[in-house]
Formats: structure tokens, C-alpha cells, sequence
């Protein structure tokens, strides 16, 4: 198969480990608790917080959930716009940055269109990209051990 075991054991708070699964990057990103704790902040902003849009596609029944993941701190999500494809640029710093909203609280740009996503992933309103970024299927096979796939 086509799947892809990962070692999270020294991914640090803040860091991100990029993979290759099925010819598409996917981004494993150890949150902070500040990040957690700004997300469920920011619903209202977002097209679509729950991620009801597709679920099937996007967001496996196991990461329908405020945080997306199966471990609270650890996203895993595949770095690709919903929009037309490009990878969009890590921008986790929260405050003022060029082509962000002042009140930024850390998430990813797409250098295409415009497109934002939060540290979970989803999409803010009003912006190209129609859906959250996909969540791969995935599971853990220890406490530091993915399958991706
Ligand atoms: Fe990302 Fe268009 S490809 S906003």
C-alpha cells in the first residue's frame, strides 16, 4: 500500500515535519497551547469551523472536531489549497503581518489567491479556497508512531 510510517518523537512544540504521501505533502505540526487555545476563537471568521462541507473528503470522522487531529496538540493535514493547488506558506507567528488581518492568530497563507487557513487547517470566509485543508487518513500506531494512509 501506499501508506507512509512516520516518527513524531522529536517533532517540538511549534515545529513542522513535511512528509510525501501519494505524491502530495503532508504537514505533521505540533501545536502550541496558546494555538489551541485561540482556535475554538475562531469560528465565527471561518466558512466552515465544523468541517460539515465534504467530510467525507476533507476531514475523517475521527478529526471532526474543534482541533481536527486525533491528539489535541498534533495536526496532520495535507499542504494543499481547496482552491486551485498551491502549497500555502506557513505563517504560525500570531500579530500584524504583510497580507494577514492584524488580529492574526497563526495559520498558513496560500502566495496564490489569498486564501487563509487557521492552525487546524480551516478555511477563513470570504476567500477562493471552497473547503478546509484535507485531513489524510490516518492513525496512530504508538504514542509517537503514525501511519499516514
Ligand atoms: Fe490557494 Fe488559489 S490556489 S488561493
Amino acid at each position: 500500500g501506499a501508506a507512509v510510517e512516520v516518527d513524531i518523537s522529536n517533532l517540538k512544540e511549534g515545529e513542522k515535519l513535511t512528509v510525501e504521501w501519494r505524491g502530495k505533502p503532508v504537514w505533521i505540526i505540533k501545536r502550541t497551547p496558546e494555538q489551541l487555545k485561540d482556535l475554538p476563537t475562531l469560528d465565527g471568521e471561518l466558512a466552515d469551523p465544523k468541517s460539515e462541507r465534504h467530510p467525507d473528503e476533507f476531514t475523517p470522522v475521527y478529526a471532526r472536531n474543534d482541533l481536527r487531529s486525533i491528539k489535541p496538540e498534533v495536526l496532520v493535514v495535507v499542504g494543499i489549497c481547496t482552491h486551485l493547488g498551491c502549497s500555502p506558506t506557513d505563517k504560525f507567528h500570531s500579530g500584524p503581518q504583510p497580507s494577514l488581518p492584524n488580529d492574526w492568530k497563526g495559520g498558513f497563507l496560500c502566495p496564490c489567491h489569498g486564501s487563509t487557513f487557521d492552525m487546524a487547517g480551516r478555511v477563513f470566509k470570504n476567500k477562493p479556497a471552497p473547503d478546509n485543508l484535507q485531513v489524510p487518513p490516518h492513525m496512530y500506531l504508538s504514542d509517537t508512531r503514525l501511519l499516514i494512509g
